[in-house]
């Protein structure tokens, strides 16, 4: 136990750490977006499957901790690995990353990062816990269940909340796009071998998530989906 932490306290160790993590998020976001997409088949559907996950409290719980401590683990060793970087290059002011080939999307990684975080306590705060809009959270369909469908239609009716969702969702990809194809190379697989495919799968997982995202909140806002009157 003890060398596998020293491990982890190293570069290599944390480079995996990073991909480790960054891959069970990324999981995350493509089954949260395969359920949300369930609001293009109904109230009654959507209201039905958010019952169901919210039907056993103890794996539900279980699930909210694991992803809790995925996600302040890919921060911490986000940090660690950023100053680290730091060190390396010293206060040589020519050693500047925005010159040294890296894309922007790689050298915004930390920015993107924030943004999205700020997202995502946004998001709890607004269809988890209720904070922000109680009383689209305390929304009750014809079976007396959660309306989680009016809750997320009555959310992105309101122009902020989409056109911040949309921003979001643009940095969330601009995130994707580089750590989907940074974290193959920290386990050694984006070989001249692999590169093509692994740079192609990045590239269908960040459009297919950003597509599948925005599609809620522009279908909500031009009325294709909406509460039945
Ligand atoms: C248009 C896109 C999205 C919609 C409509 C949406 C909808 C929802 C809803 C309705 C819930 C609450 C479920 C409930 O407690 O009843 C939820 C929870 C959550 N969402 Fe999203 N979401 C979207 C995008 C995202 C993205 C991109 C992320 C991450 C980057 C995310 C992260 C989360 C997390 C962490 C939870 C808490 C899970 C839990 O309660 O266990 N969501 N989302």
């Amino acid at each position: 136990m003890k060398a596998l932490m020293a491990f982890f306290r190293t570069s290599v160790g944390k480079k995996l750490l990073m991909a480790v993590t960054g891959f069970l998020l990324y999981g995350f976001v493509v089954v949260h977006l395969i359920g949300n997409l369930q609001i293009f088949t109904g109230q009654e559907s959507l209201n039905h499957y958010a019952h169901f996950l919210k039907s056993k409290p103890l794996v539900l719980w279980a699930f909210r901790l694991g992803l809790l401590a995925i996600v302040v683990l890919h921060i911490k060793t986000a940090i660690g690995l950023s100053l680290e970087n730091k060190r390396a290059r010293g206060n040589d002011p020519y050693d500047n990353p925005s010159n040294n080939g890296s894309s922007f999307a790689s050298r915004s990684m930390a920015l993107s990062g924030l943004v999205i975080l700020a997202f995502i306590i946004f998001h709890l705060l607004h269809f988890t816990g209720g904070v922000i809009f109680p009383d689209h959270y305390a929304m009750k369909d014809s079976e007396g269940l959660h309306d989680v469908f009016g809750m997320v239609v009555e959310g992105f009716s309101i122009w902020w909340v989409s056109a911040f969702y949309i921003i979001s969702m643009v940095l969330l990809c601009l995130h994707l796009s580089h750590g989907l194809s940074a974290l193959f190379q920290s386990v050694g697989l984006r070989n001249s071998k692999y590169k093509p495919l692994i740079d192609k799968f990045a590239l269908v997982s960040w459009v297919v998530i950003f597509v599948g995202n925005i599609a809620i909140p522009i279908s909500i806002l031009l009325g294709f989906v909406d509460l039945p009157k």
